[in-house]
């Protein structure tokens, strides 16, 4: 009851006609970290001709409410619960321990957030960080363990071999592009931390190539974003 389904996976299973809990393989809540989060100061989002850039921040209540409150509300909903680790890499190790305990599906590992300072896409730019953090969350959890990867990486074929090979069940691709935008009046950038994520139909095409090229390369599934 206290749980929202974000508005495009509600219109598109009323589009289809069918009801949102037949139509959805999983549910996914927002990134979390061990410690709830107040998210970023400033502007948080900002719409571009063919696209939105946000910077959040990882706003969320932290793992242990997510265990408590947000969780049992998700299963209660029917499809599969997936909850999204974001964080440092310890903090993902603590969470992964905490979540294994609990009766949550799978768990995706964000090493993709563009908009924190530690962790999030620092470790998603080079594949042998990934494989570190892969291989040490790995450790933490029985649970399915989906790796979400960043656009922003360096070779996103290698980064998902490196998942794969550091022992992810599945991938998700792409987070936002790393991107800005200039305020005119103030000639200053919009956001305060400059750089944001952009997503919506102006990545789309790019975000399908790279789709492509890991579905080519790994064995794990793949789910397209
Ligand atoms: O700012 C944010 O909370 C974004 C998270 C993400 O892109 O993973």
């Amino acid at each position: 009851e206290n749980i929202r389904l974000s508005r495009q996976a509600v219109n598109f299973c009323h589009a289809n006609g069918v009801p949102v809990e037949a139509e959805l393989g999983a549910i996914s809540g927002k990134g979390l970290t061990l410690e709830g989060k107040a998210g970023n100061e400033g502007e948080r989002l900002y719409e571009t001709p063919a696209g939105l850039i946000n910077s959040i921040g990882l706003q969320n209540p932290g793992v242990r409410h997510f265990i408590q409150h947000e969780l049992p509300a998700m299963k209660r909903l029917g499809p599969a619960a997936m909850a999204n680790l974001g964080g440092t890499i310890e903090t993902y190790e603590e969470g992964a321990r905490l979540l294994d305990g609990t009766d949550v599906d799978l768990l995706e590992l964000n090493i993709s957030c563009p908009n924190v300072k530690a962790g999030g896409i620092a470790y998603g730019i080079k594949a042998e960080s990934a494989r570190e953090v892969v291989a040490r969350v790995r450790a933490c959890t029985q649970k399915p363990l989906v790796v979400k990867l960043s656009p922003n990486a360096e070779n996103i074929t290698e980064m998902a071999l490196a998942c794969e090979e550091a022992g992810a069940d599945g991938l998700s691709l792409v987070n936002t592009f790393q991107a800005m935008a200039i305020d005119l009046a103030s000639r200053r950038p919009v956001f305060q931390n400059v750089f944001a994520g952009l997503s919506g139909p102006a990545i789309r095409p790019i975000a399908l190539r790279m789709v492509y090229q890991v579905c080519k390369a790994v064995h794990v599934p793949v789910v397209g974003l």
